[in-house]
Order: structure tokens, then C-alpha cells, then sequence
């Protein structure tokens, strides 16, 4: 029983000393089965009194201490476990302000935003002003006005959207030209202006055809100018553009609205001018209409043609950004594939 006495006393020094001891709740539950489980120390002496003493009195008075010393282990296991918690809740909610934020992931602005933006300031330099018109016109701005008749052969150059309507005959503009009529009818020359805006053409789609496209018209008008002027302008616009002197050329063409009309064409970079299949094995890929503004278009929209000259064009944004960074596709533009956008 002594012996037993003794064990006890070693027992309890060295429990205290672990649970004073124990680093957090898990080691604290392994010293807790360790001790007071049902496998646990303290339970194995209470069996083994049994076999030990048969005097029922002595074995009262050890059952008593063991007792006692179950109580205190409970006890200073129960303290030590409400200091561990408050140890880990304070950590938990410790913030270190010091460590470096993560950085949220930026996106950027669409290659066509960013192209849009570049020209417009490289014409704003030359003393242009951006302005803006409507997406859906009616007919008078989107062809009477620009001095294409009602049944002229004309109108088929355009494959109109119409929008469904009762009786206004509304359109998604197919170009952005409707804006020259709506500038002029307000504003007097001389007048410098860009346009650029969407316009909708009912087609098939291809490598360098979209049905939804981007188009920037520009307009000047003024007392005498010429197709020098505009070609200085265009030259000028594309060295800033393209980075340097890229080669370009004006070829006749037909516009209702211009006299003369012109195609302005530059070298496929695709290809460098040798010829593939995006430039239709030419070497040229075709930017922009323009020509000098027809005097029916300045008389409709307010102007005497006697008085006043102008010149307009109307490039392809996304055929201008085709060339800049030698994109052979332009539905890739809107194919919403982050391959391609990321690139820019
Ligand atoms: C016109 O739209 C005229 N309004 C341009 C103009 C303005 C002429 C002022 C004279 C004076 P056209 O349909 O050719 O013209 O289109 C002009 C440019 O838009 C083309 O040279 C081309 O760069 C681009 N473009 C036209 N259709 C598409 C299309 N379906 N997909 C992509 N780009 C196109």
C-alpha cells in the first residue's frame, strides 16, 4: 500500500508538470486519456486496488486519494484548457498589417478601345474634334441625305438591318457617314471633326468581314481644300499610326456621297505586300472609303457647295488594327478568347 502511496505522489507531480506543460489542446487531450481515460493510469490503480488490499478500510482511505487526485488532474486540465483556447482565439484574431497585400488581378481595355483611343488623339493633335452620332438612324440620314435616291443601285452596297417598327422605317446605320449631315446641320464651317462609332451590315462573316464593325469617319470642311489635303492628312496619320512610313494608296472608287471617291488602301502586313489570302493575293488591304464631299450632301445638309468645300473618309477601325499588329483574322476581335486579348 506504501508503494502504492509512493506511485500516487509520483504520479501527481509528473500529470501537473505535463498538463503545466502542454503546447496546446491536442497534446492536452492525449495527457487527458493518458491519465484519466478509460484505458488511463488513474483507472488502472482504482482495478488494481482491488487485488492488491482486501481490508476494506485501507482500501477506502486510497480509493479516496485516488479520487482526490482525479478531481485536481480534472481540474487543472479544465484550467489549462481554458487558457489554451484564449491563446488560440487571440491568435486567430491577430491581423498582421505588415505582410503585402495581394494584388487583385487587373484586366485591361479591349485592343479595339485601345486602338479607337489612339487615333482619336493622334487627330485631336492635328486639330480634330471627336464627335458622336446615333446607332439607329432612318433612312433619310442613312441614304437620302447622303444623295443616294430611292431606287438607286446604290443602296445595295449597304445590306441594311431594319429595325421592326410601325410605319418610321428605322435602320441600324451601315455606316458612320449619317453623322457628317447631322454635324453640319448644326455647326458651321470651317469644321474638322472624327466620327467613330458601330455600324450593323447584314453579311457574312470572313477573315476581314464582320456583320458588327467599328468605323471612324472623318469630315473637313472648309473654303479651299483639295485631295492634297486630304492625302497629307491620311500620310500623316498613318506614319503616327503605323510607327513610320507605311505605303498607302488612294484607288478611284464610287460613293454616292463623295466626287470624286477613292478607296485608301495599305500594305498588307499579313503578307508584307506579297500577296495571301487575307489581301486576296493583291498585297493591299482596303482601310477606308473617301473622296471630296459631294455638293448635293452639303446642300442637304444646309451649306452652299458654291461657298464650301469638303473632304470625308470613313475607315474600318478593326482592319486599321488588323494592320498595326498583323492580326489576319478580325473576328477574332470579338471572339471573347482571352489567348488573344491578353496579348494586348
Ligand atoms: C463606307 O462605309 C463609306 N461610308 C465610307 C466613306 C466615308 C466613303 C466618307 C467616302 C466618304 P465602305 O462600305 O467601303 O464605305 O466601308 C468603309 C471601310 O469600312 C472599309 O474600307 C473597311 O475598312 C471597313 N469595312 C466595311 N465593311 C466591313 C466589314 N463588313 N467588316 C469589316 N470592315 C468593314
Amino acid at each position: 500500500m506504501n508503494r502504492l502511496k509512493i506511485n500516487l505522489k509520483i504520479l501527481k507531480k509528473e500529470a501537473k508538470k505535463e498538463i503545466e506543460g502542454a503546447k496546446n489542446l491536442k497534446e492536452l487531450d492525449e495527457i487527458f486519456r493518458k491519465y484519466l481515460g478509460e484505458k488511463g493510469e488513474l483507472r488502472q490503480i482504482l482495478h488494481s486496488l482491488e487485488k492488491i488490499s482486501k481490508a476494506k478500510k485501507r482500501r477506502a482511505k486510497i480509493g479516496k486519494e485516488v479520487n482526490e487526485l482525479k478531481e485536481f488532474l480534472e481540474e487543472k486540465i479544465k484550467d489549462k484548457r481554458s487558457s489554451l483556447a484564449k491563446v488560440t482565439e487571440s491568435k486567430e484574431e491577430w491581423v498582421d498589417i505588415t505582410i503585402p497585400g495581394k494584388k487583385p488581378s487587373l484586366g485591361h481595355l479591349h485592343p479595339l478601345t485601345q486602338v479607337k483611343r489612339e487615333i482619336e488623339e493622334i487627330f485631336q493633335s492635328m486639330g480634330f474634334s471627336v464627335v458622336e452620332g446615333p446607332e439607329v438612324e432612318n433612312e433619310w440620314y442613312n441614304f437620302d441625305a447622303l444623295n443616294i435616291p430611292k431606287d438607286h443601285p446604290a443602296r445595295d452596297m449597304w445590306d441594311t438591318l431594319w429595325l421592326k417598327d410601325k410605319g418610321a422605317k428605322l435602320l441600324l446605320r451601315a455606316h458612320t457617314s449619317p453623322v457628317q449631315i447631322h454635324y453640319m446641320e448644326k455647326n458651321q464651317p470651317p469644321l474638322r471633326i472624327i466620327v467613330p462609332g458601330s455600324v450593323f451590315r447584314h453579311e457574312a462573316t470572313d477573315t476581314r468581314h464582320e456583320f458588327q464593325l467599328y468605323q471612324i469617319e472623318g469630315l473637313m470642311v472648309d473654303k479651299e481644300i483639295s485631295v492634297a489635303h486630304l492625302k497629307a492628312i491620311l500620310a500623316e496619320f498613318f506614319k503616327r499610326f503605323f510607327g513610320k512610313n507605311t505605303a498607302f494608296r488612294l484607288d478611284p472608287d464610287f460613293f454616292p456621297f463623295t466626287e470624286p471617291s477613292f478607296n485608301v488602301s495599305v500594305t498588307c502586313v499579313i503578307c508584307g505586300g506579297k500577296g495571301c489570302n487575307l489581301c486576296k493575293k493583291t498585297g493591299w488591304l482596303e482601310m477606308a472609303g473617301a473622296g471630296m464631299v459631294h455638293p448635293n450632301v452639303l446642300k442637304n445638309s444646309g451649306l452652299n457647295p458654291k461657298e464650301w468645300r469638303g473632304w470625308a473618309f470613313g475607315f474600318g477601325l478593326e482592319r486599321l488594327a488588323m494592320m498595326k499588329y498583323k492580326i489576319d483574322d478580325i473576328r477574332l476581335f470579338r471572339s471573347g478568347d482571352l489567348r488573344f486579348l491578353n496579348q494586348f
